[in-house]
């Protein structure tokens, strides 16, 4: 029997009954020969629905609901569970040991709830490669959240209240490959926030506040690849930012308010940069950056915001004398 046979099989004469193939009212359930996947997306559903939730369950999801707690008790009936997805729902915290016993959980992901707060340890218990808090009210982030010899690979902490970055807690990732801190309200980044994260290969710090960045502030991401920094408040950047970085490929730069970049940097080698949206200033001090712009491909067409002259030119299409360099001879 392949696996949907089986599947319908289970729906068929299984509906509502009790043990392996029970499936809890108003959620679906999709049981296959390695997994059990529940789903509960309803709307008034206010309780955990402990009751038949079968005990086979790889990956659970209550989604859009009226839930406001979730107990280890309650998740002590699915002890397989590899994925919890609990996102829109009304969850305001987290009991510290809610994942005690949960030794195959790999991905949690608490999207858009009300969390403020969260108890130390909250997630030791269990092997968690993915994490995602992202649309909730975190204004703190505690180091010992997660323990020191985490295997977490993806985090993701966007859309919350951040002022300052989680510097402690990231220091225990050395395995974290992709990190989302956009959306939040970030004015500075500590040198070292980054400096453990060994592995990282995507960094999101779009829609803060920064006004600046350190010049070691990537020097420890010796993987880095893909680089989102729009929409800040950077009028300048360290002109050593970028080196080092050798798989550095996509930098979006956009939406911020440089005026000027220091020669050099930009690195040579990299795929993509976009600098739109920034208010270049174009004069003799702009020559780097119309210099780059003219031997590379991958990159946007930024355009001069000042001065009057030459308001919303492109800039790569200038000519020297426009930029008030005196012509080569
Ligand atoms: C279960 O999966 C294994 C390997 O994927 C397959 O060989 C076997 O036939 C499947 N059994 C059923 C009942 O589908
Ligand atoms: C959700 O809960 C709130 C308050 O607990 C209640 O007023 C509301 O009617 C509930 N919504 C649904 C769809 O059950
Ligand atoms: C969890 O939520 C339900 C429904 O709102 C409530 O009856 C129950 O008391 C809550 N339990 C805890 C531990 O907060
Ligand atoms: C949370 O962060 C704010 C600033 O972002 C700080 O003033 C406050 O002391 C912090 N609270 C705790 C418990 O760390
Ligand atoms: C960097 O990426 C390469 C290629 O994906 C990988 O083999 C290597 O282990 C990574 N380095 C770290 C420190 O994760």
């Amino acid at each position: 029997m392949d696996s949907r046979a089986l599947l319908v099989f289970a729906v068929i004469f299984c509906l509502g009954c009790k043990g392996t193939f029970s499936c809890p009212k108003r959620c679906t359930c999709h049981f296959s020969n390695k997994t059990t996947e529940v789903v509960c997306p309803d709307v008034s559903l206010s309780r955990y629905p402990s009751d038949s939730l079968p005990g086979s369950a790889t990956s659970l999801t209550i989604q859009f609901t009226n839930l406001s707690n979730v107990t280890a008790p309650d998740l002590r009936a699915t002890p397989l569970l590899k994925e919890l997805h609990l996102p829109g729902n009304r969850l305001r915290s987290l009991p510290a040991d809610l994942l005690a016993g949960l030794t195959h959980l790999h991905t949690i992901d608490l999207t858009g709830n009300l969390i403020q707060e969260l108890p130390p340890h909250v997630f030791h218990h269990a092997p968690l490669l993915n994490l995602v808090l992202k649309d909730n009210l975190l204004t703190n982030v505690s180091a010992d959240w997660l323990p020191r010899s985490s295997s977490l690979t993806w985090l993701d902490l966007s859309g919350n209240q951040l002022k300052e970055s989680p510097t402690g807690l990231l220091h225990r990732l050395t395995r974290l490959e992709v990190l989302h801190l956009s959306q939040n309200h970030l004015q500075e980044l500590p040198a070292d926030s980054f400096h453990s994260l060994f592995a990282l290969e995507r960094l999101y710090l779009d829609g803060n506040k920064l006004q600046a960045l350190d010049s070691k502030a990537f020097s420890g991401n010796a993987n880095l690849t893909y680089l989102f920094l729009q929409k800040n408040q950077m009028d300048t950047l360290p002109p050593a930012v970028f080196h080092g970085l050798a798989r550095l490929h996509y930098v979006d730069l956009s939406n911020n308010r440089l005026r000027f970049l220091a020669p050099g940097t930009l690195p040579a080698g990299i795929g993509w940069v976009d600098l739109d949206g920034n208010p270049w200033h174009c004069n003799a001090k702009l020559a780097p950056l119309w210099m780059w712009l003219n031997s590379h491909s991958g990159r946007s067409e930024p355009k001069c915001a000042s001065p009057e002259g030459l308001k919303g030119r492109v800039i790569s299409k200038l000519t020297s004398t426009e930029l008030g360099l005196s012509p080569a001879h």
